[in-house]
């Protein structure tokens, strides 16, 4: 298990670049199974989930290289099925494995999706994957070690109704209905900024789909797909995370490669907190501009609302604002684990079961502890802390950089799934600390 040694309470200053998000760049390289011809992808960074799915693809014949600058080739000229045992050895990694389901049956007639991981920050279900895949048509055989799926009459386009717009059933529905013959109307689902880029990426490989008013998204099968060429949407959830940490640390960091218009919301949050931002051509500079920081109430919610990957680094910087935040989590019943560190560290922070500052969401009177009040401003003292998931790991992080002496983070590899050259970047800032395996 790796982990960090950092000396606190210096501001982080400097410059970080980011490249294509974690969120989008995983499904284009599945998306790219569906296409009869090469894709390119620009801008994958090098994170370990980019690397599992890319292990993924090569056990089904797609040929994949993967340069320095971030260029992706994906090949899948050869596309094969892949052995259970060694899809199965995949098990537990991640969550992306699930959206191989559609494009496998098209390619292949059938499909083999090894146990999913991901972070601990609910049940995460995927209830609504299997009703989409079974609406067009797929039997699914739920396995002791994973699931088997089969298409023995072809996938047909259908009328699907998600209950909640979720971002990883959308793209279920995309990227089986892009190739299903006849046509798909999906209502309920969900807009964000990586899914509209999904979108635009299968519209390059020859797809009709057209995103209609109050979440309809409508596609019209077609029976070939071509290959892409496509530059990635930058990682809006690395930007946010960086923001945060200049704010918490009182320093001043300029994200390369971050862009205004998908970050809006964010940005608005920022600014109200007492945070600063200057919006360049290539990237936007976050400051502490100094002065007080301010509470905040406000809840997460799916696009265009406040997302809730931002939400664990904003309760680190919210531990310096002088009074009381509310924080209603509504997307996922389970993502305030991760605050225990941080009042083990000397944060006030208190959760709660009931849908605090805002609208009653799914999770009230369900016993989930989805509300967060926190009081500051609070002294940030060092500690010992083990990394859960990726936000909450990088939140531990710079809880640690922003704290008064010497704290060790340990399972800090759990950060690289989603963060590229994280210690460099660390180094680039002027953080203090030693790394070890
Ligand atoms: N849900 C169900 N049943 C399903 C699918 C989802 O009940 O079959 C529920 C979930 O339990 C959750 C809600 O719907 O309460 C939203 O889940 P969604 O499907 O939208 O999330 P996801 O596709 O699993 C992606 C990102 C998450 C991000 C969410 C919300 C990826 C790989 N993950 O997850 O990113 O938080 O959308 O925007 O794209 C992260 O990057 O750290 C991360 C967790």
């Amino acid at each position: 298990m790796s982990q960090i040694t950092v000396t606190g309470g210096k501001p982080l200053v400097g410059r970080v670049d980011i490249k294509g998000a974690k969120n989008l760049v995983t499904k284009a390289m599945v998306a790219a199974l569906l296409g009869e011809s090469p894709s390119i992808l620009r801008d994958v960074p090098f994170i370990s989930d980019v690397e599992i799915v890319s292990r993924l693809l090569q056990l089904h014949g797609v040929k994949i290289e993967h340069s320095a600058d971030g260029v992706m080739h994906l090949d899948p000229s050869n596309v094969a099925s892949a052995r259970m045992i060694d899809i199965d050895a995949h098990a537990g990694s991640s969550r992306i494995p699930i959206l191989f389901c559609g494009p496998l049956l098209h390619r292949l007639g059938e499909a083999f999706i090894p146990g999913l991981g991901g972070c601990h920050i609910g049940d995460r279900p995927i209830d609504y994957h299997f009703e989409v895949l079974r609406k067009f048509g797929a039997v699914i055989e739920e396995l002791e070690n994973g699931t088997r799926l089969s298409a023995p009459k072809g996938l047909k386009g259908a009328k699907i109704s998600l209950p909640y717009p979720s971002v990883g059933a959308t793209e279920q529905v995309l990227l089986t209905a892009t190739r299903a013959q006849g046509i798909t109307e999906l209502t309920g689902a969900a807009i964000e900024p990586e899914i509209m880029d999904l979108i635009s990426i299968l519209q390059k490989m020859g797809a009709i789909i057209s995103v209609d008013t109050d979440r309809v998204i409508r596609i019209e099968g077609v029976a070939e797909l071509n290959g892409f060429d496509h530059r990635a949407l930058f990682d809006r959830n690395e930007a946010a995370s960086w923001a945060c940490a200049a704010l918490a640390t009182k320093g001043e960091i300029f994200v390369g490669g971050a862009r205004q218009q998908e970050m809006s919301m964010f940005l608005n949050v920022f600014r109200k907190v007492g945070g600063a931002f200057e919006i360049q051509d290539d990237g936007i500079r976050f400051y502490h501009p100094g002065g007080d920081l301010r509470p905040v109430v406000l809840e997460t919610d799916v696009h265009p609302g406040f997302m809730t990957d931002w939400q664990q680094p904003l309760v680190v910087a919210l531990t310096q604002a002088k009074g009381l935040s509310i924080i209603h989590e509504t997307v996922y019943e389970n993502r305030f684990g991760f605050t225990d560190a941080l009042v083990q560290m000397g944060a006030q922070i208190q959760i709660y079961r009931e849908c605090l500052g805002g609208t009653a969401c799914r999770f009230g009177q369900r016993n989930f502890n989805h509300s967060a009040v926190i009081s500051g401003p609070t002294e940030l003292k060092a500690a010992d802390i083990r990394v859960p998931d990726l936000r909450g790991g990088f939140s531990h992080m710079v809880a640690a950089l922003a704290a008064q002496g010497t704290s060790v983070v340990t399972n800090v590899q759990l950060i690289s799934r989603g963060y590229e050259h994280f210690l460099q970047k660390l180094t680039d800032l002027g953080a203090d600390f030693t790394y070890s395996e």
